[in-house]
């Protein structure tokens, strides 16, 4: 396992990258299962509670979560479903420095594949449907930024 750099926000080359839209994993082999070893690992050192492969400057549908309560590996993540509506502060581990309110669903449905290939379903609320949001934004260039109502100086 290795840690990976966290890209910038402030760097315009970090930038660029953040932007793009991230493909599809179409085979899921031992490249790819290193790939979430080393996010889980930066994940980890970093505090954060989610990191998407882009931030790693990897553009691939990939994402790993842990709000706390273990380790979530999504691969290729669509949501499905949503409810309800919660306004909360959040951060992100390439903008360093702020945090923002954004409105996210209460409740997120979510499928995936996992590390095996084998597709998987999840529910969340609260943190975890906010997570599920904010990471999976990130694959398609979309930063928390963009939905803020209110952005402000200091980490969440
Ligand atoms: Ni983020």
């Amino acid at each position: 396992m290795a840690l990976r750099n966290i890209l910038n926000l402030n760097d315009a080359m970090d930038a660029e990258i953040l932007r793009k839209k991230s493909r599809p994993v179409e085979k899921i082999d031992e490249r790819i299962r290193t790939i979430l070893d080393d996010m889980a690992e930066t994940l980890y050192d970093s505090g954060g509670v989610g990191l998407a492969a882009p931030q790693v400057g990897i553009l691939r549908r990939i994402v790993v979560i842990d709000i706390g309560e273990g380790l979530i590996e999504l691969i290729n993540p669509e949501i499905l479903e949503t409810e309800g509506v919660q306004e909360d502060a959040e951060g992100c581990l390439s903008i360093p420095g702020k945090s923002g309110n954004v409105a996210r669903p209460e409740r997120v449905k979510l499928k995936a594949l996992n590390r095996n290939g084998e597709e998987v379903t999840y529910e969340g609320t609260g943190l975890l449907a906010r997570a599920f949001c904010h990471e999976t934004d990130h694959l398609d260039g979309i930063l928390y930024i963009d939905k803020a109502t209110e952005i402000w100086e200091g980490e969440e």
